[in-house]
């Protein structure tokens, strides 16, 4: 018999998919750019993940319904903001439709114009390199020109649709 060609179709629900991939804890990253017209730029994200040392490479997704989308896809850069436990009010309203997401937010300008937030727990500059569009999202795979963090610094972690941070086993 030959090997399938193709998946068979999801033997479950979206909410079944979302609970099982909830379980999954991750960080909470705010990534961010800086339009040529100097328009500032910033979403939630917790698809952030690490792909190669050398070269430096990063990956995170992007909804294809995301208002930043045209941003992101055609800019040359952008920064990736690794959240500390103290900046979840942070996290919330970059993930807010309609927020004025950036009154009273401190940054310095990165590589590129991208902001890095301050209080972050990490910061990476990334060039976008390359980007891949898969279903429903766009996976981006950011080169690291630069990157810097906070020593000691807890972070926050997201799990299950909510909001923790560190407590060591
Ligand atoms: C913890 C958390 C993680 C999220 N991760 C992502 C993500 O990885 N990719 C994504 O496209 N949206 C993610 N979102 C949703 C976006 O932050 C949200 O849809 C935002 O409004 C998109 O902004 P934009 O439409 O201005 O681009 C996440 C939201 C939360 C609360």
């Amino acid at each position: 018999m030959s090997p399938p060609r193709q998946a068979q179709p999801p033997s479950f629900s979206a909410p079944e998919f979302r609970a099982a991939l909830g379980m999954f804890a991750t960080g909470v990253t705010i990534v961010t750019a800086r339009t040529a017209e100097g328009q500032l730029i910033g979403l939630t994200a917790n698809s952030f993940n690490s792909v190669s040392l050398a070269p430096p490479l990063v990956l995170w997704s992007l909804s294809r319904a995301a208002a930043s989308m045209a941003v992101f896809s055609g800019g040359s850069h952008y920064a990736i903001n690794v959240l500390a436990n103290d900046q979840k009010a942070l996290a919330e309203r970059f993930a807010m439709k309609g927020a004025d997401r950036w009154t009273g937010v401190t940054f310095d300008l990165g590589a590129g114009g991208a902001p890095l937030l301050h209080g972050a727990a990490a910061t990476f500059e990334c060039f976008n390199r390359s980007r891949y569009e898969e279903g429903d999202h766009v996976i981006f795979v950011g080169e690291v020109e630069r990157c810097a963090h906070r020593h000691g610094a807890s972070p926050l972690l997201f799990h299950g649709g909510r909001y923790f941070t560190e407590h060591p086993l």
